[in-house]
């Protein structure tokens, strides 16, 4: 167990120390959990706060050449064959990331649970299992699901996945994880309180999946079974196409350690991260980074240069991820509204941001890794995403194209 001293000494070497400010109003059961919490938290996340700008500095960017769909069409399946030998022989497993926390849907339950049915109910985590289910029937072969959950929606999730039998998948191939969280702080750059026992937390990204993976166990348990390859997506397109054989054997045919779905974009103010080069490799420009000028780039032929948009379906070799997770990653600055205590312990639920959350994003794993295909797909069939209520990227557009591909609601 962590004591006060200990506690003070950390907090003192990062300048933290008004974690402890009302220490002594508390149980002798909370002093000990908050003493846990602050020895459990890397404080030195925080420091991307004052590297932001050279964070996020760019080098020289340059278009990325796409597999588009008329080719992808031509060698469809000789495709089809590769990828689905690889599901056969076991060697793809999923990986669900679902620790998100959803806020923009205004609901308090994990994304997976929102019901995007009509007449009838229709969840989000069962259309992903659906899916996942088409590929399993034909390839007569269960896929390992693995499905990162964070610290504030874990036990809602398992429970769910519990109480609906699993959507009909085999519980012996589902497995949860939780992903890491990181301090959120002030714009003073300090740390703040959810309340007078607990810092403030929030799941620190999509990108630290691996790194959780290998910590828990879960990497060692799928190389035993033979598991190559992890096609990892994210939790709110109802269209995600899970452990497609074709993009799997396309992958694993041009060579490449990786490959990344991708979709013409709408228009260029779309809010999906594009696919390019940096400085020779492979990058991904978040919607929020952006420039406009990198929206707005053209080519001689008057056709925009960074014009493929992800939608975080990714494949990656896991032993090309064991090479570079030791690599640092970058912590990326989230202003956003943070509830949380303000100096007199009183709780602050504020109307504009007040604080910064850190999160790693999934894409910055490419940079090292040996190729990635970016694969061209039809967006309304393999793209719809949930993120609001209403208007672009929502569930009543989700639902229009659920329609469209034949999916009762
Ligand atoms: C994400 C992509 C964006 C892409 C778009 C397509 C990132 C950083 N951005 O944007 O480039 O064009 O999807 O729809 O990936 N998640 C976690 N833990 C976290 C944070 C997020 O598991 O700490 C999961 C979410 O549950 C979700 C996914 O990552 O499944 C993406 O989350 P979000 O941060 O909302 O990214 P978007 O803005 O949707």
């Amino acid at each position: 167990m962590s004591t006060y001293e200990d506690a003070y000494k950390k907090l003192a070497g990062c300048g933290q120390t008004h974690l402890l400010k009302f220490y002594d109003e508390l149980s002798s059961e909370k002093k000990a959990a908050l003493c846990d919490q602050i020895m459990a938290t890397d404080f030195s996340v925080v420091d991307a706060l004052s590297h932001e700008a050279e964070n996020t500095a760019r080098g020289e960017l340059r278009p990325l050449k796409t597999m588009q769909i008329p080719e992808i069409d031509e060698r469809r399946e000789e495709f089809f064959e590769c990828g689905m030998e690889a599901v056969r022989a076991g060697k793809t497993a999923a990986v669900l990331l679902a620790g998100g926390m959803g806020t923009r849907l205004g609901s308090p339950d994990p994304k997976g649970m929102y019901d995007v049915g009509i007449s009838r109910r229709v969840y989000i985590f069962e259309r992903l299992v659906t899916n996942l289910l088409a590929v399993t029937r034909k390839a007569k072969q269960w896929i390992h699901l693995l499905i990162m959950t964070s610290d504030k929606n874990d036990e809602k999730t398992r429970d769910f996945f519990k109480k609906n039998d699993f959507f009909g998948y085999n519980p012996a191939y589902v497995q949860f994880f939780v992903q890491d969280m990181a301090p959120t702080v002030g714009f003073d750059g300090k740390v703040l309180l959810e309340s007078k026992d607990r810092i403030s937390t929030s799941p620190n990204g999509n990108g630290g999946w691996f790194s959780s993976m290998v910590r828990c166990g879960l990497i060692d348990y799928l190389k035993e079974d033979g598991v190559e390859w992890l096609n990892v997506f994210g939790v709110d397109n109802v269209l995600q196409s899970i452990c497609d054989p074709v993009f799997i054997g396309a992958t694993i045919l041009s060579g490449c350690a990786s490959g990344s779905k991708v979709v013409r974009k709408t228009s260029p103010d779309e809010k999906v991260g594009v696919m390019c080069l940096e400085d020779g490799k492979t990058a991904v420009v978040e919607y929020s980074e952006m420039t406009d000028e990198m929206r707005n780039a053209k080519d001689d032929d008057g056709n925009y240069q960074f014009y493929y948009g992800v939608i975080l379906n990714n494949l990656f070799r896991v032993d090309a991820l064991e090479k570079v997770m030791d690599e640092k990653m970058t912590y990326h600055i989230a202003r956003k509204k943070i509830n949380c205590i303000d100096g007199n312990g009183d709780k602050v639920e504020p109307e504009e941001v007040n604080g910064c959350k850190f999160e790693l994003f999934i894409f910055d794993l490419l940079r090292d890794i040996p190729g990635c295909l970016p694969f061209e797909v039809v967006r309304e069939n393999e793209f719809a995403p949930v993120k609001n209520k209403t208007g672009a990227d929502s569930v009543e557009s989700a639902r229009r194209l659920l329609l469209m591909n034949g999916v009762k609601l």
